[in-house]
């Protein structure tokens, strides 16, 4: 491939630069084409644009590779704990036993959310969802966090970060909490990441909760598997959010938002939903897949399958499906959706509607077991899938803060609506 792209519209010939990343990959850099030609490209659902440049995390859709900053998610997933792989992502390297032990106790002494945030929970519908609590605490916390609104030095930065990493945490247990009627658990100085969030989940006022070695490890490993995944919708939308200088807090809360949807990361929820109404139904696997396939209006989609870059397995869906497995067994623990989820998988994979569409499991399609496994209710899946994906978003915030050249995203349109025409009085329309 050159280094320029020949482009000709109208008879004019353009050569447009070619732009071509670490692991080889091209792009035509399109910046100067309206200025040059008039034109603009039109991609419905950015699924062949390059919004920005990134450093951070590099997919390889075909060959399932996935990396954060150079070190694939395989072991990053089995040797690093969620905190160094935050450490990395933001900060670009794996921390120094120093710099993790500073931002560990950064972590910890805060954790612990400011006491008047507690009436907002009170102020929620009880049905009220937690990626809605969730989106309205960070923005609440940033008013505590940062009543400058703005990050002006490395130390804010870090300060905010951890700040919302921990806090993000407490919010979830608190919100699921408060939702039972139950008190609000504050979190311990002397725990863990993940072995404090279910600590604060599962505390009684009568008993201690103390998670096993596994639940926490297990918990662990999926918060590793979500913390970042390149230019995804809800890290866009951090990068959107970011791009007009608004702060971290409003930047993560939009995150949360654009999660929340079921083709996102409502997915690990709704395939719960899905093997659930096929046991309900009493429905066979065969069944289930020929609606599916037949697409007819209001036929399902096959949660936690297909994807817009894996164009082969997921290799967060592998490494989860092996977690389920050995976690189940550890805790001598069935899950007849397990069963079931590993039946509709063999029968899509043998099936060409879904292979002939590369349609293959994602990271959702198994973390439902290993959440239901550790007690976590559905309503709070998403909310799990948020607290992982906080430290990516973080790190693509910080990655346009520390470019002094990034510009607000302003995305262009083909308007195809009506040609000009006059307002009329209401008695004439
Ligand atoms: C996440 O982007 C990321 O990186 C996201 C994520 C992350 O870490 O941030 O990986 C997390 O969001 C994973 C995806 C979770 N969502 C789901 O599991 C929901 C179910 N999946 C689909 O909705 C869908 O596969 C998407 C949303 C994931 C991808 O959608 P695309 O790329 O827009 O695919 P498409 O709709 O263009 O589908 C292409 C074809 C269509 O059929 P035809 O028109 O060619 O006949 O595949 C079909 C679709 O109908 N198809 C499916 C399907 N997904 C696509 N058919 C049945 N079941 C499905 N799940």
């Amino acid at each position: 491939m050159g280094d320029t792209a020949k482009l000709e519209l109208d008879g004019t010939a353009y050569e447009l630069p070619v732009v071509v990343g670490t692991e080889g990959e091209h792009a035509v850099d399109i910046s100067k084409l309206r200025a040059q030609s008039g034109y603009i490209t039109l991609d419905d659902g950015y699924g062949n644009t390059g919004s920005c440049e990134s450093a951070i995390t590099f997919i390889d859709g075909d060959a399932g590779i996935l990396r954060y900053r150079g070190y694939p998610i395989e072991q990053l997933a089995e040797k690093s704990t969620f905190v160094e792989a935050a450490q990395l992502l933001i900060w670009g390297e794996l921390p120094t036993p120093a710099q993790r032990d500073h931002f560990s106790a950064l972590l910890a002494e805060n954790s612990a959310i400011p006491s008047d945030m507690l009436r907002h929970f009170g102020a929620f519908p009880a049905h009220a969802h937690p990626m809605a609590i969730m989106s309205g605490m960070i923005n609440a916390l940033q008013g505590h966090d940062l009543p400058g609104i703005h990050i002006e030095s490395d130390g804010e930065f870090e300060l905010a970060a951890a700040s919302l990493l921990s806090k993000v945490r407490t919010i979830a247990a608190a919100a699921y909490k408060a939702h039972k009627s139950e008190p609000i658990v504050w979190p311990r100085y002397d725990l863990g990441f993940a072995e404090n969030f279910l600590h604060m989940m599962f505390t009684q006022p009568y008993r201690e909760h103390v998670p096993s070695a596994e639940a926490a490890r297990a918990l662990n490993m999926m918060l590793v598997l979500h913390a970042d995944h390149e230019q995804n919708c809800s890290t866009s939308t951090v990068r959107m959010v970011a791009s007009s200088q608004a702060n971290l807090y409003a930047s993560a809360a939009a995150g949360v938002c654009a999660l929340w949807g079921p083709l996102h990361g409502g997915a690990n929820a709704a395939v719960i939903e899905m093997l659930e109404e096929i046991r309900a139904s009493g429905a066979s696997v065969t069944e289930y897949v020929a609606r599916v396939k037949s697409k007819e209006a209001g036929a399902p989609k096959l949660m936690g399958f297909g994807h817009r870059v894996y164009r082969n397995f997921d290799p967060r869906a592998k490494i989860i499906k092996k977690a389920a497995d050995d976690l189940l067994d550890r805790m001598h623990v069935t899950d007849p959706l397990l069963d079931l989820a590993r039946e509709l998988e063999a029968a899509a994979l043998a099936d060409d509607y879904f292979v002939s569409r590369k349609l293959y499991p994602n990271v959702d399609f198994y973390s439902g077991i290993i959440l239901r496994a550790l007690g976590i209710p559905l309503d709070m899946f998403t909310v799990m899938f948020a607290i992982g994906r906080l430290p990516g978003w973080i790190a693509n915030w910080k990655e346009m803060y520390d470019n002094p050249a990034q510009r607000i995203y302003r995305p262009r349109q083909i308007y195809v609506g009506s040609g000009q025409r006059d307002w009329v009085p209401s008695e004439e329309r």
